[in-house]
């Protein structure tokens, strides 16, 4: 599948904001831990969301999802999730802190996920040996066993999301409390904590940097309404940006977003944050921010570093960006190349000098860099074809749908 994108049209309009990919995928981890159904209403049918609920059917959950999630556990077995499944997406690493907690063993292969780096899961296994858990690779297969799980107080050696909520879900419902140290503080994080406290679990401290829970017997299910996707509402202001336009985003929480609109006003746009809505006018003239680096929250996020990056090469002057969350975030770069940006990429850094783009066929190799490519279309004169779309299906919904109601020439073929 690919993108065929028609430049030069400005965008101008509203668009709605689904609820978060990385709000969602964790949730639905948890949702193993709960006796009864879990509802998450609007949920969006993205591939990644598809891919989880393949995965909780697999072990016999009773999953449908049509314009709500429902997620019945109760008859969950404990399996060995298929290669073919868990290589789907990162977030089936999350899989293994549930079903520890719920089994006391689990037998688990190596997540997939974006290519973006090497990606490795040793904070997660070595935390987890820290409360006790027995964990033996042979073969790709990691075996597990919780059996002689204890509480303590675990110090990340280094800020991780999937770590972080891999531990709130082997923790929630063990024997003796924890405190994780050194946590990510992600609002994708948070919301995974109050939905597990709604279930009637006893966490404190999430959004800071240490978490404490104090373990319970048991969660129900409970109709939660997931937070709405900070990085796809950033996607859509920068596509407003990008095409000279104007473009407000609803139904989001401004604040999760202050590091991004603080960039978005130095490139030269004005930004109206009211409630939740955040509506951006894109500037006369786009100018370059001069340097940008990313950070775990709340600094810059690395997710919306590719179609910043984007907005970069449209812009007057020169910028640095810096990727200090993942070691291979820039591959995405040289299919912007083909379509006249002038980057520069030396390890964690990327030289923009900004300038004009055209259309061409480029390749997406992953979800957000994917989209960097779509904003560039965008811009772009002429057409542009955005190949291996199921990358950038993985995390927008309907994006080739909402664009064009925002005066976007795409189609997806
Ligand atoms: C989550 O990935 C998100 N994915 C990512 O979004 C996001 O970019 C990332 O957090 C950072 O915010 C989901 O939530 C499903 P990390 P995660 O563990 O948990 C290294 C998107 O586009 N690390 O915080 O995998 C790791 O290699 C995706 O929606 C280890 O070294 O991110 C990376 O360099 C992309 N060892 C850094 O830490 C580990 O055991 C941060 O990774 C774990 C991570």
């Amino acid at each position: 599948m690919e993108f065929v994108i028609n430049g030069g049209k400005k965008l101008f309009g509203s668009v709605a904001i689904e609820c978060a990919k990385n709000a969602i995928l964790p949730i639905m981890a948890a949702s193993l831990l709960c006796r009864g159904k879990v509802v998450l209403p609007e949920c969006p049918k993205i591939s990644d969301v598809v891919s989880m609920t393949e995965i909780l059917f697999f072990l016999g959950a009773d999953v449908k999802l049509d314009d709500d999630l429902l997620i019945d556990a109760s008859n969950v077995e404990n399996k060995l999730i298929p290669v073919k499944l868990s290589k789907k997406l990162r977030a089936s690493i999350l899989l293994l802190g549930a079903l520890l907690a719920r089994f006391k063993k689990a037998r688990i292969t190596y997540p997939g996920g974006c290519d973006i780096g090497l990606r490795p899961i040793d904070l997660h296994l070595k935390a987890m040996k820290e409360l006790g858990v027995e964990i033996e690779e042979n073969h790709g297969v990691i075996n597990c066993s919780a059996e002689n799980l204890h509480g303590g107080v675990v110090v990340f050696d280094c800020v991780s999301v999937g770590a972080t909520e891999n531990l709130i879900l082997l923790s929630v419902m063990g024997k003796e409390k924890v405190a994780l140290v050194n946590v990510a503080r992600e609002p994708e994080v948070v919301d995974l904590c109050n939905f597990l406290n709604m279930c009637g679990a006893n966490i404190v401290g999430a959004g800071s940097s240490e978490i404490v829970i104090d373990p319970v017997d048991k969660l129900n299910g409970v109709r939660y309404f997931v937070m709405k996707d900070r990085i796809v509402a950033g996607t859509y202001l920068l596509a407003g940006a990008i095409t000279g336009g104007s473009v407000e985003v609803r139904g989001v929480m401004p604040q999760y977003l202050t590091s991004f609109i603080k960039k978005m006003c130095q490139s030269g746009c004005f930004l109206d944050v009211n409630g939740d809505k955040i509506k951006l006018r894109s500037g006369l003239a786009l100018n370059s921010v001069g340097f940008l680096e990313t950070n775990v929250y709340p600094g810059f996020p690395t997710d919306l570093q590719a179609p910043f990056l984007a907005l970069q090469c449209v812009s007057r002057g020169d910028c640095v960006i810096k990727e200090n969350i993942f070691d291979s975030r820039f591959k995405f770069v040289l299919e912007l190349i083909k379509m006249g940006a002038k980057v520069n990429v030396n390890g964690r850094l990327a030289f923009v000098e900004g300038g004009l783009l055209s259309g061409a066929e480029v390749w997406a190799s992953d979800l957000r860099g994917g989209a960097a490519l779509v904003l560039a279309g965008l811009n772009a004169s002429g057409y542009t074809k955005v190949h291996n779309a199921g990358y950038i299906l993985r995390g927008y919904e309907n994006l080739d749908k909402k664009l064009s109601e925002l005066g976007a020439e795409i189609k997806l073929n």
